[in-house]
């Protein structure tokens, strides 16, 4: 029995996965490249060991791809399961309470069982190898009821440029029936939640250059223009009172939720004081009209992500900065496309420019929002999954965060993809002192091997 299989082998599980977090796969930044390696070799060595076929690395012009397949049986259907190996930068460290590499269990209030505090911890190893050891089990335990393949790229932080190379070209060893991704959330440990909807994201660095060099503060400054103030002022400038974004045409492609719909997601539990309480702070802020959790999903957002420029160091020096820079982003909602956006902005930004400063737009990484329908077998399995495992129905939440990758799997292969995240919002991805709860790593490998049951039985 996969269950009892599960029970039996729990403390190896997260052995295992104290080994693999261990490994600071850090792809943003080239230091880290022989690491990002090793955890793919990690990932290859224990997909060999759980009994997958066909296990390759596949290397890119960055981080390497893992590829593992298990084909039973050609009836049955496929599920192609997709994961990232690669994490956020641990920086700062000094914020940290233990070693961002070095996992250890700890008990929270939201976690009385006990977390495991890394980075990656919970995005993505955590959750990525709970298939793997779901897997494991329903394989040893003679209870694997669809084909699996696996994918596992190690460049998702940093916009997953390779793997649309890499999927574009391998249309064919990709075929399957569904996507399955664990790297989102569910909204607490007793309220089950699927995610049917990311939003989009464009990303740019912009460049204010006044004065062909640092001046002194007393003798320019007041005749020449200071390119921090003008950046401040024009960042500034991006926002309407009411808190709409003030870009033309930004808003152009947007499609409006109904007012059922809005009705309907209002449903989920929230609370605002604790959330208030939570971050300590006194209010809240964002677009007029519209609740907190549907400012952080359903509308688009542009905020300042970085600002920088003159003199940062200790105590003071009097000096007019040649230059000053920020990195903004927008997250984007289904039906806006990132880099229709990204010129809308940059036409716009360059055009509020005074003349006595030179801006520069530079464009990162982006992609497309998606929303995954409720009424589709995939769905139904993992909610009957979920039913299973909490108890509870789960509820069809859309998230604010970005996986650009689910619209290009639509868009390439043809593939829907199942969003059976088991993270929480507290478990601070990106941040100092990343956890996943015991209580998620488990329950998500528990209701794995029930999604792979209830889709066979779907498909038939
Ligand atoms: N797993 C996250 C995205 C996420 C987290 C979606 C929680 C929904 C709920 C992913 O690893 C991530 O961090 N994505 C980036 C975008 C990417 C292009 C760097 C993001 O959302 O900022
Ligand atoms: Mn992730
Ligand atoms: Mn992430």
């Amino acid at each position: 029995m996969t269950q009892e299989y599960i029970n039996k082998n729990k403390n190896r599980f997260l052995n295992e996965l104290f080994e693999f977090i261990k490994i600071p796969s850090v792809s943003a930044d080239i230091k880290f490249k022989d690491d990002v390696l090793k955890a793919a070799n990690f990932l290859e060595n224990n997909l060999i060991k759980i009994g997958a076929d066909n296990v390759q690395i596949f290397p890119t012009d960055g981080h390497p791809i893992v590829y593992a397949e298990k084909i039973i049986d050609y009836n049955l259907p496929t599920v192609l399961v997709y994961g990232h190996y690669d994490v956020q930068p641990a920086d700062p460290y000094e914020l940290w309470d233990s070693d961002p590499f070095g996992p250890v269990v700890k008990k929270t209030k939201i976690h009385p069982e006990g977390a495991v505090f890394a980075r990656g911890a919970c995005d993505d190893k955590g959750q990525m190898f709970m298939h793997l050891k779901a897997f494991e089990a329903m394989y040893n335990s003679d209870e694997l009821f669809c084909n699996v393949k696996f994918m596992f790229e190690g460049e998702e932080e940093v916009g997953s440029s390779n793997l649309e190379k890499f999927v574009r070209s391998n249309v064919e060893l990709l075929k399957a029936d569904v996507v399955l991704v664990s790297d989102t959330g569910i909204i607490n440990n007793t309220t089950p939640s699927i995610c049917v909807g990311l939003r989009g994201l464009s990303y740019v660095e912009v460049e204010v250059t006044g004065p062909n060099r640092d001046l002194h503060s007393g003798l320019y400054g007041g005749a020449v223009a200071n390119p921090i103030n003008v950046l401040s002022k024009m960042i500034a400038s991006l926002h309407n009172e009411n808190g709409t974004i003030n870009i033309p045409d930004f808003y152009k492609d947007v499609v409006e939720v109904s007012n059922l719909d809005r009705k309907e997601m209002a449903k989920a539990p929230f609370n605002l004081s604790e959330y208030m309480l939570d971050l300590s702070i006194d209010n809240v802020h964002g677009e007029d009209g519209f609740t907190t959790n549907e400012r952080n999903s359903i509308r688009p957002t542009l905020d300042v992500n970085g600002i920088w420029g003159g003199y940062i160091g200790q105590g003071a020096k009097t000096v007019l900065p040649s230059k000053s820079h920020a990195k903004i982003s927008m997250r984007l909602v289904p039906n806006q496309n990132s880099k229709k956006i990204t010129e809308l902005f940059e036409n716009h930004f360059k055009k509020i420019a005074p003349e006595y400063v030179k801006v520069k737009v530079t464009p990162h990484h982006g992609g497309e929002g998606v929303v995954i329908p409720t009424d589709f077998p995939a769905y139904l399995a993992a909610k009957n999954a979920m039913e299973t495992t909490f108890g509870k129905t789960p509820i069809p939440v859309r998230s604010g965060g970005s996986i650009p990758i689910v619209p290009m799997f639509e868009e390439v292969l043809g593939l829907k993809t199942i969003l059976l995240g088991f993270g929480l919002d507290s478990d601070v991805i990106h941040s100092p002192n990343e956890h996943f709860g015991l209580f998620n790593f488990f329950k998500g490998i528990e209701t794995i091997p029930h999604f792979y049951k209830n889709y066979a039985n779907l498909m038939l």
